[in-house]
């Protein structure tokens, strides 16, 4: 594993000025956050380095505003949000550079926290403009990532400060880190893999990437119905991506040269409507679903079959539900499978990372979110990293 200097590596940083980058990216309903867990999981960082004397400026973006002030992304939205969990009062500063920050960092003690405006306020950030890069850092003696789901993007706080500031990686970075290098870096085989959600074609690049690296790749979701449909089988009027039949084909092929064991469903739960407990509800074989039906689920046998393959391994990564998982009753094999690999990690004969919105939603619901060994609060970098991509904000941290 690459290596990053963290916090344990700075020394005393009494009345230093720490610019703290974090993802307070948080969903948002008529002017409240909804959905506080990326403040909780930046929160441990913050509090040491403010427990350790450093004044703390907090950097973040918040929506895509394109380089101008869209008042309601402005990130004083979510400062009461950011107080209740650090427990602590923190100054709101409209700026991210020049005077105004200067003097911020003038009236705050050593320990106080600062969160500064949204990033993207200034179109430098996308652009990684060394120039605004210059501008941040003058009024701050080193740099921490603490952001690992905002680490796929090149901009002038995810990545180009690491250049121009002594940086570390915050403690959020560095265990998600260490979660990602033990599921596919360096993981303990044999290691499975569960990709679900509806497209084939929003994962193409994880699903090349992970046959070469699993032993087992476990196929869910809607994206189950184009690799069916690519070996012959009658999906009737599933969600398919028929255009996609020659690259499931390749990636199938592509897993049996390596040796991975791709499991599709054998058994399905399908409907002729999409609705919650709809009358024309059945399970069935694969191959006898009928052209007016829909498959929305994986059936409880094949779930079972999982469950056996899954016992065999040491390592699992998850992302995407195995079925319609919003809609009841399709969510049972994406409950069943989740509660089996929790049980396997409660076990110690598992270790289990998951990650992406849609699958720590399910995760949740399922009720196993805290038994799994870690979660990324992650969704885009997650993904980038499944496909086997170098992340510039994390490489930038390399030394
Ligand atoms: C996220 O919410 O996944 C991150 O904050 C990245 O946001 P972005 O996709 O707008 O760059």
């Amino acid at each position: 594993m690459p290596t990053f200097k963290k916090l344990d590596d700075l020394g005393d940083i009494a009345g230093k000025v720490a610019l703290v980058r974090v993802d307070f990216n948080l969903p948002m309903q008529d002017g409240a956050v909804t959905e506080d867990t990326r403040v909780r999981a930046a929160a441990p960082t913050i509090l040491e380095l403010s427990a350790r004397g450093a004044k703390v400026l907090l950097l973040a973006h918040f929506g895509r505003p394109k380089g101008a002030r869209v008042p309601d992304q402005s990130l004083s939205l979510v400062l009461g949000a950011v107080e209740k969990v650090l427990g602590k009062e923190v100054m709101f500063v409209p700026e991210v550079a020049g005077d105004v920050v200067k003097q911020a960092v003038g009236i705050l003690g050593p320990g106080d926290i600062a969160l500064l405006e949204n990033t993207r306020f200034w179109p430098g950030e996308e652009k990684n403009d060394p120039e605004l890069v210059k501008a941040i850092a003058a009024n701050a003696d080193f740099y921490v990532n603490d952001a690992f789901s905002a680490a796929h993007r090149a901009h002038a706080t995810t990545e180009g400060l690491a250049h121009v500031l002594p940086a570390y990686a915050g403690r959020s970075m560095q265990a998600e880190l260490e979660a990602l290098e033990k599921a596919l870096g360096n993981p303990v085989k044999p290691v499975a893999a569960v990709v679900g959600g509806a497209k084939v074609s929003s994962k193409l690049d994880v699903l090349k990437h992970l046959v070469s690296r699993v032993d087992h790749l476990i196929i869910g979701g809607g994206m189950a119905n184009t690799f069916l449909a690519a070996n012959g089988i009658d999906v009737g009027k599933s969600l398919c991506e028929h255009d996609l039949a020659d690259t499931a084909r390749e990636i199938l092929a592509n897993a049996d040269a390596s040796g991975c064991i791709v499991h599709l469903p054998y058994e399905v739960v399908v409907s002729k409507e999409f609705a919650a407990n709809p009358p024309s509800l059945r399970t069935c074989n694969v191959h006898e679903v009928a052209a007016d039906e829909m498959i929305l689920d994986v059936g409880p046998a094949a779930v079972e079959a999982l469950a056996d393959a899954l016992k065999t391994c040491r390592t699992l990564v998850w992302n995407g539900p195995l079925g319609a998982f919003e809609t009841p009753p399709f969510d049972a094999a994406t409950v069943a499978l989740a509660k089996i690999a929790a049980a396997l990690t409660a076990d110690g004969s598992l270790v289990s990372v998951a990650g992406g919105g849609d699958t720590v939603a399910a995760l949740h619901h399922a009720g196993v979110a805290q038994d799994f060994s870690y979660i990324s609060t992650a969704g885009g970098a997650f993904l980038e990293w499944m496909e086997g991509r170098e992340l510039p904000g994390v490489k930038a941290l390399e030394v």
